[in-house]
């Protein structure tokens, strides 16, 4: 079994990476942050406070959070419903990232992460997959980048799909989530002792799964 851990904080370019990689060793792509956004989705569709503990854990613990495969591309389904487009709005992202720091939510999360994980050989982008999901994972990588930059990445993706925002904004969003996905008590965002740290900030997404490809097939 193959299990490839990608971690790193928003923008360092952990899912462009993953998705090439998946593809070229012909291997799933688990994007685990989805799972979080759907959980962020779901609270704030039924008007939960993501910082409302116990309302959150009596939500996602029947949650109906389904990952599907199609022709190769991640597919969420929440209640029945693709959520995958609606999980990318930028209002989602901060939801996630609070919801994420709930324990419970974590662990129901890391259940079905793991599921998946034993049962086929894949590339898994998070923010936890080396520390806590998959400890013994065969091959761990963390990727940054400057936040500048990776606020600059996320800017471009959004106008490209025709959303207006604004850098400043998001700029400050993103940091504010680095500190809130690594200061959190359980299984923070952190650099695993066996991964290798790649800075991405000044190298293509391909340079850099070329990097993690010549490293996965010289070891
Ligand atoms: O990777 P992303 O931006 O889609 O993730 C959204 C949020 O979900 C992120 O700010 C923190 C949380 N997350 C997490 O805590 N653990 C993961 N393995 C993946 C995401």
């Amino acid at each position: 079994m193959i299990n490839v851990a990608l971690d790193g904080p928003a923008g360092s370019g952990k899912s462009t990476v993953a998705k090439i990689i998946a593809k070229k060793l012909d291997i799933l792509y688990l994007d685990t942050g989805a799972m979080y956004r759907a959980c962020g989705l779901k609270c704030l569709s039924s008007g939960v406070d993501v910082t409302d503990e116990k309302r959150v854990n009596e939500l996602i613990g029947k949650i109906d959070l389904e990952i599907k495969y199609v022709n190769g591309a991640q597919v969420t389904l929440l209640d029945k419903k693709d959520v995958s487009t609606d999980i990318r709005r930028p209002e989602i992202s901060m939801l996630a990232s609070t919801v994420s720091a709930n324990p419970f939510v974590r662990i129901k999360m890391v259940e079905k992460q793991r599921e998946i994980a034993s049962s086929t050989d894949c590339v898994l982008d998070g923010r936890d997959i080396g520390t806590y999901v998959l400890p013994n994972a065969n091959f761990k990588f963390f990727m940054t980048a400057d936040s500048k930059i990776r606020a600059q990445r996320r800017y471009n993706e959004l106008t490209e799909r025709g959303e207006k925002v604004d850098f400043d904004k998001l700029h400050e969003e993103i940091k504010q989530r680095d500190y809130n996905d690594s200061h959190r008590e359980f299984a923070p965002l952190r650099q695993a002792e066996d991964a290798v740290l790649i800075d991405t900030s000044f190298i293509s997404a391909e340079q850099v799964a070329d990097k993690i490809l010549s490293y996965i097939k010289g070891k």
